[in-house]
């Protein structure tokens, strides 16, 4: 994987900084992206697919940041994915650290953050927010302070505007938290308690996708198209709310058909792919009780509902041969976590 590095100018005062690590999970939607940028709930799952990082002190001032990061996507078909410069994709981790490291006010010399990701990238499962909550995490931790999963949030608004314009939030909210959570709004994150976890495949098309770009065009179409979408919003909070008590209650079978029907929906408003379309038919015709695109679509990556933990091993085979790359997710129930190293 490239390693990346970028280094920040900005002067300071030495103090002392200590080592620390930490940890954040990446995320897949069940239930309600893109509409949970117009209102709507959704409704998300923390994954065990993790970015670490490591902040060490530095004698010069400012922040370097080096990353190990999966950039594949940046070659050949994947152009499109908005990102020209590879080193493009430091400048939200710097700003991460910068903005942590004014909260905690440490006018001090400056630290070095590495970060080691195994989400891919631009592909709908939250490797920049997860990224990013771990950088503030560590950042912070570095300076002997623990932030509240509440300021973590709200410092990682900063590097998600910059990002993708207009973030809903319900990335870092499912990075931070971990487990399960309902997401209308900021101030209305709740975690959902499950009955069973429900057997999970996520399958990346390979192609991937600028977020910010796909946000930007649904809010357009929403606006040209006022009427239409104030229907979908009202169908995608039903469809979240019964995602919720589908898993409430163990009901794979009633959430396999609101995962199916909120595909259709992303489908709608043009965030789908052929790709993504033909994985979803695909996984149908094998079994599947679920299937829909997750995160923002335009390619990235897709779930499947199989009907058991062994289901997976079939339905993954099922989607290789499509030519997806699938991974057996389960649940992370933690959320970001730091210590000092
Ligand atoms: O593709 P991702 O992982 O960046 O997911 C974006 C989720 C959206 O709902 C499309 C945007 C948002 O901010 O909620």
């Amino acid at each position: 994987m490239p390693q990346l590095h970028l280094r920040s100018e900005e002067s300071s005062r030495p103090t002392d900084v200590s080592r620390a690590i930490s940890r954040a999970p990446g995320k897949i939607i069940l239930a309600g992206e893109h509409f949970v940028v117009l209102g709507a709930p959704a409704v998300a799952m923390a994954i065990n697919l993790y970015s670490e990082v490591k902040v060490t002190p530095k004698n010069s001032p400012g922040v370097d940041v080096d990353a190990d990061i999966p950039l594949r996507f940046l070659a050949g078909k994947n152009r499109n994915s908005g990102v020209s410069d590879p080193r493009q994709l430091l400048r939200p981790l710097q700003l991460a650290a910068e903005a942590t490291l004014k909260q905690v006010v440490a006018k001090d010399r400056g630290l070095r953050v590495n970060v080691e990701c195994e989400i891919p990238v631009a592909a709908g499962l939250g490797s920049s927010a997860s990224t990013t909550v771990a950088i503030i995490s560590a950042v912070a931790r570095s300076r002997g302070i623990e932030l509240s999963r509440k300021k973590i949030f709200k410092l990682a608004f900063i590097p998600e505007n910059f990002l993708h314009g207009k973030p809903s939030g319900v990335d870092q909210a499912a990075c931070i938290y971990g487990g399960l959570i309902r997401f209308n709004r900021p101030s209305n994150v709740r975690t959902v308690r499950l009955e069973k976890e429900p057997a999970i495949v996520v399958c990346d098309t390979g192609i991937h996708h600028a977020t910010g770009t796909l946000v930007g065009g649904v809010v357009r179409k929403s606006r040209r198209e006022k009427k239409d979408f104030r229907d979908y919003i009202a169908k995608v909070r039903d469809i979240s709310n019964g995602v919720v008590n589908a898993l409430r209650e163990g009901d794979d079978v009633e959430l396999g058909v609101l995962m199916y029907q909120n595909h259709d929906l992303l489908r709608k408003i043009g965030v789908s792919h052929p790709k993504l379309d033909h994985l979803v038919e695909v996984a149908r015709r094998a079994g599947g009780l679920g299937a829909k695109l997750t995160g923002a679509g335009g390619g990235g990556c897709m779930i499947v509902l199989c009907r058991s933990t062994r289901d997976r091993d079939r339905m993954s085979r099922v989607l290789r041969r499509e030519g997806g790359t699938p991974y057996k997710v389960s649940m992370d129930a933690t959320g970001v976590e730091s210590q000092s190293a």
